[in-house]
């Protein structure tokens, strides 16, 4: 029997080649292995847009960059977390065993402390929604970047008080983080982050592509720009680049000129895909739809055995 897979992207904004070569390209990678869950985390991203036209938007969006990138509904499940409301439900349960001291170590929790930021309930319960994503799902494996190591340590955390609580219930997920491309930095050198306006977007035109690498901030006193190698990096082996930049040095606009039409090759054909699919938008949603049925299968058969648990049926 395969294993099983779950991960996500919140619709809240383009994706990036962060969310790309951090998490995705591993979902591709291993799209036939495993048993692979695809969520539109929706309900995540409700802490973020709050306009309902515009979520219906970037909800349809992500979709379309799902199987632009190459998901394969007829091999994977594809589906809008607030099509399965098992989610919200067993987050509530999870809620209940879980106390705030717990919570306030996380570390969205204390960055928006620290920046003296009001946060929203749903920001702080957080973990919780993302514990029940994915334990409904008995994931072994959940592909993520670095930043969402500790959520899966807060899955782990809480079916294990569950199941010492109620009795054996939920499996122990385990994150997939690879090492080279855990944090995938920007154009500024920090993480790249829809948040600090630094991203290149994965579906990019030619023109936004010569616009980000072009802002890519470069330190004049080096040979090697460095944060235009660690992007040229995701797109070209260590050994063609090192050819690159040692017959360029201190060429910063030809080398950023190279990364230039190194993403452009890389994204044209991702790009052009993308375009043919938003076509068809009734078929985007008969995957979601389809995708839909088939979480709920998996997902309601978990929390049917966690609520007989609990005492509730
Ligand atoms: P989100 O939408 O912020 O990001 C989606 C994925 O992209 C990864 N990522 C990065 N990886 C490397 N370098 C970067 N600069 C970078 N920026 C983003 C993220 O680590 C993530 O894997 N909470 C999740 C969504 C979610 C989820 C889940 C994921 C909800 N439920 C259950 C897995 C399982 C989030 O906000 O990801």
């Amino acid at each position: 029997m395969k294993k099983t897979l779950l991960s996500g992207v919140k619709p809240t904004g383009r994706p990036h080649i962060g969310n790309y070569f951090g998490a995705m390209k591993q979902w591709l990678d291993i799209q036939s292995q495993y048993d692979c869950n695809f969520m539109i985390a929706d309900y995540h991203g409700l802490n973020f847009i709050q306009n309902g036209s515009e979520m219906k938007d970037q909800i349809l969006n992500l979709a379309i960059d799902y199987l632009a990138i190459g998901l394969d509904p007829e091999k994977s499940v594809i589906f809008k977390q607030s099509d399965v409301s098992a989610h919200t439900e067993l987050a509530w349960i999870f809620e209940t065993i879980t106390t705030m001291p717990y919570l306030m170590r996380a570390h969205a929790f204390k960055d928006a402390e620290a920046k003296n930021k009001e946060i929203g309930v749903g920001t702080f319960n957080y973990p919780m929604l993302m514990a029940a994503d994915i334990l409904l799902y008995d994931a072994d494996i959940v592909p993520v970047g670095q930043d969402q190591k500790q959520h899966i340590e807060y899955a782990r955390d809480t079916a294990q008080k569950f199941n010492h609580i109620f009795g054996e219930t939920f499996k122990l997920p385990e994150p997939l983080i690879m090492k080279d491309v855990a944090t995938v930095p920007g154009t500024d050198g920090q993480k790249m982050s829809k948040s600090y306006g630094n991203t290149i977007p994965l579906f990019s035109s030619k023109e936004e592509i010569v616009k980000a690498v072009m802002s890519i901030v470069t330190d004049s006193t080096s040979e090697v720009p460095k944060n235009v190698y660690e992007i040229h990096k995701l797109f070209k082996s260590e050994a063609e680049l090192s050819k690159l930049y040692s017959e360029n040095k201190g060429k910063y606009k030809v080398l950023k000129e190279a990364l230039i039409e190194d993403i452009e090759t890389f994204v044209k054909p991702m790009r052009e895909r993308r375009h043919e699919l938003m076509q068809d938008v009734g078929k985007i949603e008969k995957v979601l739809a389809e995708g839909a049925i088939r979480a709920n299968k998996k997902a309601n058969t978990k929390l049917i055995e966690a609520k007989k648990k609990i005492g509730v049926l």
